[in-house]
């Protein structure tokens, strides 16, 4: 039998609803311990639509959101407003309706375009050594983030925090992305996955996608309802 040097700790749910459940108790929970141990919590957040629900479930919990610092995986190189920009939907599921202050949500200035904001935000994460959870979701050709098939994912611990990304082959082209070394520095990792059409993505994990490719010290959780993952653990 295969060992993978990267294992999967795999949760598997009977649907998205249950999942998206999980996943925000796992998150409040993180933040609790990160709190108590270090005054702060340091999350960053996926982009997409299937972490929305699990934004809406966050602003109606009960937390220390002074303490809470919001970083995002990545984002799309569109103006501040724009409907498709990543920060926009955290802002309307989660974070116009808590008290996180406004100088601990660390946006990626993406408006700027991908080199002057991928510079700006490789600059601003020099000064945060480790996440204390990283949420990413999957594209159905393995992408995360804005890391995808045939692009540089940053792999090396040479690489910067932040690098800019062109012809996406998910509109838009242009977008600003964590690197696949720096996503990899925290306490833990939660890949988010629901519905069908990404099963074929998990299957084809281990033959080299983009999302395999980030490898945190404590292995990556991944969360995902039987649509995508039964049977695949
Ligand atoms: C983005 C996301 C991207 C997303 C996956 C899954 O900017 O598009 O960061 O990596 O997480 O494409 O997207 P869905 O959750 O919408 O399926």
């Amino acid at each position: 039998m295969t060992t993978h040097p990267h294992p999967i700790h795999w949760h598997i749910y009977a649907d998205s609803e249950t999942v998206e459940a999980a996943v925000c108790a796992r998150i409040l929970q993180s933040a609790k311990t990160a709190i108590a141990a270090r005054g702060e919590f340091h999350l960053v957040l996926a982009g997409g639509t299937t972490p929305r629900r699990v934004y809406q479930r966050l602003a109606i919990a009960d937390a220390d959101w002074s303490a809470w610092h919001i970083w995002l995986g990545d984002e799309r190189c569109l103006p501040p407003d724009h409907p498709e920009r990543n920060s926009r939907m955290a802002a309307e599921a989660w974070l116009d309706q808590v008290a996180i202050p406004r100088a601990q949500i660390h946006l990626i200035p993406a408006e700027q375009g991908a080199h002057a904001a991928a510079r700006h935000y490789s600059e601003q994460l020099a000064g945060q050594d480790s996440f204390d959870l990283v949420l990413l979701g999957l594209g159905e050709d393995g992408h995360t983030a804005s890391l995808f098939p045939g692009h540089d994912w940053g792999e090396s611990t040479t690489a910067a925090p932040a690098i800019a990304v062109f012809d996406a082959p998910k509109p838009p082209p242009e977008r600003v992305s964590l690197s696949a070394w720096r996503l990899a520095q925290t306490r833990a990792l939660c890949f988010i996955v629901t519905g069908a059409s990404k099963r074929q993505a998990l299957q084809d994990w281990h033959t080299g996608i983009p999302a395999a490719a980030i490898h945190p010290a404590a292995g990556i959780d991944l969360y995902c309802d039987a649509a995508a993952g039964e049977g695949l653990r």
